[in-house]
């Protein structure tokens, strides 16, 4: 009798135990539901991000606010000029389009507070200043009309309004930190309206402007002693299943601090990480990379470092041998157009997606038994089984496929279809390239597999 109840004990306290490691959920998809509503997503792999607000006219950073410190007042004349004459959507879809991008995201409101599209609930938007046009809606109506994707992003921050209170990034943070300020600075402001209206303006997005496919919302920063804000600020719990009630389909971002949830987040979102960091799996999320043409997200007239197409293409095609997607950010100017760096950037990534998108849209890690050659990388369709192997170096003379001897049907550029000439040797596939690099910046090799 004795025994039998030790055994009940230890079986029990193992079974607390794994309960306490599992996560709780929100709601009660099934994984394969969650499957099918990701589907999309997974297969597209490749968006458009939009920064777009008042700081493009500082044109120094979408941060400009918080980095220079500046209050209401002084950033007062970018909402009380804000004119960007030239917006035409219309042209922003035609170019993500021609770029191979499937989806499109787009700044409804910054941590700045600005709000580009009509809500009820402020005064502090587009259709207020001398533009007067709610952007949200042309954007939407645009990059639909071109069989383009649509996603909100969402700043949870708000510089503006006069209910979130003062923070560790907010740019009135008191100089010295200490508790006594932010009390003093935040008599009045309170984060339960603000909570409100975070909420309230997820509501009309969410159903004002149809069916939307993604919802970005940013970020968290939860303790700093106080000062940050994370899901009990945000109410975030509350707010997701607010998100999922009014669009059951979408796919949201992982920022709302739910990290304690199963189904808090559908992906994560490294941020302007070198492609070597990564990873397949980001605590079981897949993830979606965001990454800048150049440092910030908004327009920066005067930022030079602007990224190579090799490099732009080095973050797609890793994005997808790692099962995940690019998100690539644009910062229109304040007359509302595409800087010509980012055109070109743009320009030149759709040379290459035009006659290489196949080794993208679809596609994912290759299965583990394929080695990648030196200088490649490899992204892999299941449902076609081609291997495609991307040329990030191009080799002179041959390549070998190392250990593929058996299970290659034939091998081809993707760019034209054109035969690579391979031969077995042993358990290795050695193949025969011209000397001359196809003008490509990185040829991909098609492999059919058996
Ligand atoms: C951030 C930044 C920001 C940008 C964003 C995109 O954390 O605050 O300005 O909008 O992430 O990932």
């Amino acid at each position: 009798m004795k025994r039998i109840l030790t055994i009940l004990l230890i079986a029990l306290s193992c079974a607390s135990a794994t309960e306490a490691q599992q996560k709780k959920k929100i709601g009660n998809e099934t994984p394969a539901q969650k499957e099918q509503r990701m589907a999309w997503w997974s297969h597209d792999r490749f968006g458009m991000f939009i920064h777009f607000g008042t700081y493009a006219m500082a044109a120094r950073h979408e941060w400009v606010k918080r980095y220079e410190r500046m209050t209401n007042e002084q950033y007062q004349p970018y909402f009380d000029l804000f004119n960007p004459d030239l917006y035409n959507p219309k042209e922003w879809a035609k170019r993500a389009k021609a770029a191979g991008m499937k989806y499109a995201v787009l700044t409804t409101k910054h941590h700045e507070g600005f709000c580009l599209f009509d809500s009820k609930f402020t005064d502090y938007k587009a259709t207020n200043t001398p533009f007067k046009r709610d952007l949200v809606k042309e954007f939407v109506d645009a990059f639909r009309a071109e069989g383009i994707k649509v996603g909100f992003y969402y700043s949870l921050l708000d510089w503006h309004h006069p209910d979130f209170p003062i923070d560790i990034l907010h740019p009135q943070q008191p100089a010295n930190d200490s508790d006594t300020a932010y009390a003093r600075l935040n008599k009045g402001r309170d984060m339960a309206k603000y909570r409100k209206y975070l909420h309230d303006q997820i509501t009309e997005l969410l159903t004002k402007y149809g069916k939307i496919d993604i919802m970005w919302l940013d970020f968290s920063y939860p303790g700093n002693k106080g000062h940050g804000k994370g899901k009990e600020e945000w109410g975030s719990v509350e707010l997701l299943k607010l998100i999922r009630k009014l669009q059951p389909g979408i796919i949201v971002d992982n920022r709302l601090d739910l990290d304690d949830y199963e189904d808090g987040a559908d992906f994560a979102t490294p941020e302007q990480v070198k492609p070597s960091e990564l990873k397949s799996q980001y605590d079981g999320l897949p993830f979606e990379t965001c990454q800048t043409f150049s440092g910030s997200w908004g327009y920066y007239r005067d930022e030079n470092s602007w990224k190579s197409n090799h490099d732009l293409l080095t973050l797609l095609i890793t994005s997808v041998s790692k099962s995940g997607n690019l998100i690539l950010n644009v910062g229109p100017t304040a007359r509302g157009t595409f800087d010509y760096r980012a055109e070109r950037a743009l320009d030149s990534i759709g040379l290459w997606m035009h006659v290489n998108n196949r080794a993208i849209y679809g596609c994912k890690e290759a299965p583990a038994s394929f080695e990648a050659p030196e200088n490649t990388m490899l992204t892999y369709n299941p449902s076609t089984k081609r291997l495609y192997v991307h040329l990030m170096k191009y080799p002179s003379g041959t390549i070998t496929l190392a250990g593929y001897a058996g299970n290659v049907k034939y091998t081809q550029f993707v760019h034209d279809n054109s035969e690579v000439k391979r031969e077995v040797k042993g358990k290795d596939l050695v193949l025969t390239l011209p000397v001359l690099q196809p003008p490509y910046t990185i040829p991909v090799i098609e492999v059919v597999l058996k």
